[in-house]
């Protein structure tokens, strides 16, 4: 048995216990299991894989899809529990919470039953070497279940479907057909970040299971952005270095007219990697392997480990449909959650491919419009600014709060070489009430290794500057929200301790 595959057990081992703690409450209850759910890819893909394990034992649910698991929901949780004494279940997220609800939920002496399927780091811890995990796992079994508590790595190897992956799979062996809808959850917080864009530690198990049940194929593709068009997708490739082309779109086009490769589509726009054949693909990647060799001094074998992906096709799927691309599937679920529609996505995660699919693939259209919009105001009127050692922005009339994480995400993995890497980026956008800022903060993996984690300066930026809001996440993505009037020195603080962080390293 390998390490991975030990966590694993461990994990599914006390999953049995909360499968028991979860049948003997909620029998008590007599009413149906309420699942709270995040809105993103990931929470939606929790949902979904929830209300199948939930449906397919006959226990009936209702499900509610939140932005996020603040105070004031978990006020609105209690009131409504205290009236209707359901069991709860919160995915992905609740680890971060875990002291709050422990507090609202254990009240009066009549605590309401609940678990947490959850992926983040839970409440008022630093980090995955902190030592309170032990402590936590120890006062939360069986009712709480998250990686770090495994030494697994929650931003890294497995997502919040993936935990609620394997909570279904304790209730019914049967569920484990349900793998391709956990990596639709782990693709979309952006966890396939092994080699060649490939899964890692459970979600990597997860896999395995969705290829030997025949759901899940993988197939090689070039590393260059699949939508733009290609002359800028190889010019601005951030994978890839190619003296002469980098940098240059024309000298690209004019690279790929000479291999003889129609550029332009019937409608007079540039191809992207997407419209060519796969006889073209193979050319392109020769020539590009070949240019390479000679320009740089480094092995072939380099070069096509930077230059070939992984793509995940769902074999079950219509071919060219967004639902066939594991990585489309998931912004395809993004899109529903973050257009107030996260319903529908979780409809279709569940399987409906009619009036659900229909509905979310013309949300889809203004999604994306909406995205691009955004990304375009921000380049033209060079909104971002810097700190030393923070970057940030703020989205106006034009970034819901929605989307800002979302932007937030783009920015840093934009590849046109705009956006400085080196510092972590905030993007803050207004709030239906008016008086808060939503947060969403974002470091490139180049600086989570050299020590940002962006849990960490959310939560001590809050404390610095004297907020209650709850907020944290993963090292490289994290959010919260911020009272208007104290947002300058919330940023002076996330400043003061991304330095600390960086220093600490040295
Ligand atoms: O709440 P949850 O864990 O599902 O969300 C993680 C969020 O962080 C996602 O929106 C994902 O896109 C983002 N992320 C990121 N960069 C990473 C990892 C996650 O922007 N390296
Ligand atoms: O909201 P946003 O996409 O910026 O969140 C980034 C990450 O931080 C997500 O994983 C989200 O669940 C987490 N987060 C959190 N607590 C908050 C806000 C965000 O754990 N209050
Ligand atoms: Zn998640």
């Amino acid at each position: 048995m390998n390490e991975i595959t030990d966590k694993a057990d461990q994990m599914i081992s006390d999953l049995k216990k909360t499968k028991e703690f979860f049948l003997q409450n909620y029998k008590k209850t007599n009413s149906p299991v309420s699942i709270f759910t995040h809105l993103d890819s990931d929470g939606l893909s929790s949902g979904a894989i929830l209300g199948k394990a939930l449906y397919n034992e006959n226990i009936p649910f209702q499900m509610t899809i939140l932005k996020q698991l603040e105070i004031i929901e978990i006020k609105k949780i209690v009131e409504k529990v205290e009236e209707f004494h359901n069991f709860l279940i919160f995915s992905d997220f609740g680890s971060g919470q875990y002291l709050e609800l422990s507090k609202s939920l254990n009240n009066n002496g009549s605590s309401t039953p609940y678990i947490i399927l959850d992926h983040h780091l839970p409440q008022e811890v630093t980090d995955k070497n902190d030592e309170r995990l032990k402590e936590i796992y120890k006062d939360t079994a069986p009712w709480h279940i998250n990686p770090y508590f495994y030494n697994i790595d929650g931003s890294t190897e497995v997502s919040g479907a993936g935990i609620c992956y394997y909570f279904a799979q304790v209730l019914n062996k049967e569920n484990e057909k349900l793998a391709p809808i956990a990596l639709i959850g782990a693709i979309g917080d952006i966890q396939n970040k092994g080699v060649n864009n490939s899964f890692i530690g459970l979600n990597s198990l997860i896999l395995e299971k969705a290829k030997d049940l025949d759901y899940i194929e993988i197939t090689n593709d070039l590393n260059f952005s699949a939508i733009k068009p290609l002359n800028e997708a190889i010019a601005y490739s951030s994978n890839l270095n190619l003296p002469g082309l980098s940098g240059n779109p024309n000298k690209a086009l004019k690279f790929l007219l000479k291999l003889g490769i129609i550029m332009e589509n019937s409608d007079g726009k540039i191809k992207t990697l997407n419209d060519l054949s796969k006889e073209e693909k193979k050319k392109l990647t020769s020539a590009i392997i070949e240019y390479a060799t000679l320009k740089l001094d480094i092995e072939p074998s380099e070069i096509y480990k930077n230059l070939i992906i992984n793509r995940y096709i769902l074999k079950n799927e219509i071919v060219g449909s967004e639902l066939h691309d594991l990585s489309e599937f998931s912004n395809l679920l993004n899109s529903c959650g973050r257009t107030n529609s996260g319903s529908l996505g979780v409809a279709i995660a569940m399987g409906d491919r009619r009036l659900a699919y229909q509905k979310a693939k013309n949300n889809l259209i203004e999604y994306k419009k909406s995205i691009m919009k955004s990304l375009n105001w921000i380049f033209e009127n060079n909104i971002i600014q810097e700190k030393e050692y923070i970057q940030y922005f703020f989205g106006g009339d034009v970034i819901h709060e929605n989307i800002i994480g979302t932007i937030t995400s783009m920015l840093v993995f934009d590849e046109s070489g705009k956006i400085n890497k080196k510092k972590p980026l905030f993007g803050y956008a207004k709030r239906e009430e008016k008086k808060v800022y939503k947060i969403s903060g974002r470091a490139h993996e180049s600086i989570v290794d050299k020590g940002i984690n962006l849990s960490e300066v959310i939560r001590e930026a809050l404390k610095l500057s004297d907020l209650e809001a709850l907020g944290g996440g993963h090292p490289p993505a994290a959010g919260t929200k911020v009272p208007i009037d104290k947002l300058e020195n919330f940023l002076d603080n996330c400043n003061l301790v991304v330095k600390k962080q960086l220093e600490r390293k040295k």
